[in-house]
């Protein structure tokens, strides 16, 4: 047969079945696009932090953006946003007096475009976008704390803000809420809702929790013991 038709030859490699190989080779090659795209446009700057640990990108609508600042009304000072994204938090923040108003974020494309954002608003250089991996910023002057991150990683940063907050910080979180903390006010509904928490409400209610597991735990022994 003639290949050198594009008919023929279509039909030729119609008539082709796909053997075991030409799969594998299928799947490999596409895992290691979606692989390479994850790594190098999604998730750049994440190489060294545990994939459980990873979040990925999806910015707040802006529902949850003016939850948040409801919930921060009456606050003053700085203000950090623990996975920045695209800047929007801050930015906000900044605009509603916050100063400094701070983002951490590890992926340097966001970064960059937070700082695009800021410049477009007009409010370049009053804004701080910095390429730190949140989990290794020392927040123990933050008084105005914001994360809207995956809820398989806030029971650990909820170890991380207990033992770092000063007891006068707040904490407020977009989307999802902190898995084991008592919200002192909620805003907002579904998707959009945000929650607030008061460290120094949050570590009265975690030393009431200790004492009452303390005093049960005595009762039984007592209990075993008669
Ligand atoms: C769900 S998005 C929220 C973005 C933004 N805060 C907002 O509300 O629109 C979470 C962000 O956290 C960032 N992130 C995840 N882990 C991080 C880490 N260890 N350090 C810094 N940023 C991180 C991700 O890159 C992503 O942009």
């Amino acid at each position: 047969m003639d290949n050198d038709a594009p008919d023929e030859a279509f039909a030729d490699f119609r008539k082709k079945q796909l053997g075991g190989w030409g799969v594998a080779q299928i799947a490999a090659g596409t895992g290691l696009t979606v692989y390479a795209i994850w790594v190098g446009i999604i998730q750049p700057g994440f190489r060294k932090v545990p994939l459980r640990l990873q979040v990925p990108y999806i910015p707040a609508s802006r529902a949850q953006v003016a939850h948040v600042m409801t919930l921060l009304r009456g606050r003053k000072g700085g203000l950090v946003d623990l996975g920045s994204g695209d800047g929007r938090i801050v930015l906000e923040a900044h605009q509603q007096g916050f100063t400094p108003a701070i983002g951490y974020e590890l992926n340097p494309w966001l970064v960059r475009l937070s700082h695009f954002n800021a410049w477009r608003a007009g409010h370049h250089e009053k804004v701080s976008y910095r390429k730190e991996d949140l989990w290794k910023v020392d927040l123990r002057e933050c008084r105005n704390v914001t994360v809207f991150l995956a809820p398989s990683v806030l029971s650990l940063l909820q170890q991380k803000l207990h033992t770092e907050l000063p007891n006068d910080a707040l904490v407020v979180a977009g989307r999802f809420p902190f898995p084991d903390w008592t919200p002192c006010r909620i805003e907002g509904h579904g998707v959009d809702r945000a929650w607030a928490y008061s460290m120094q409400a949050q570590r009265q209610h975690t030393s009431k929790k200790n004492d009452k597991l303390t005093e049960s735990n005595l009762n039984n022994e007592l209990t075993k013991e008669e």
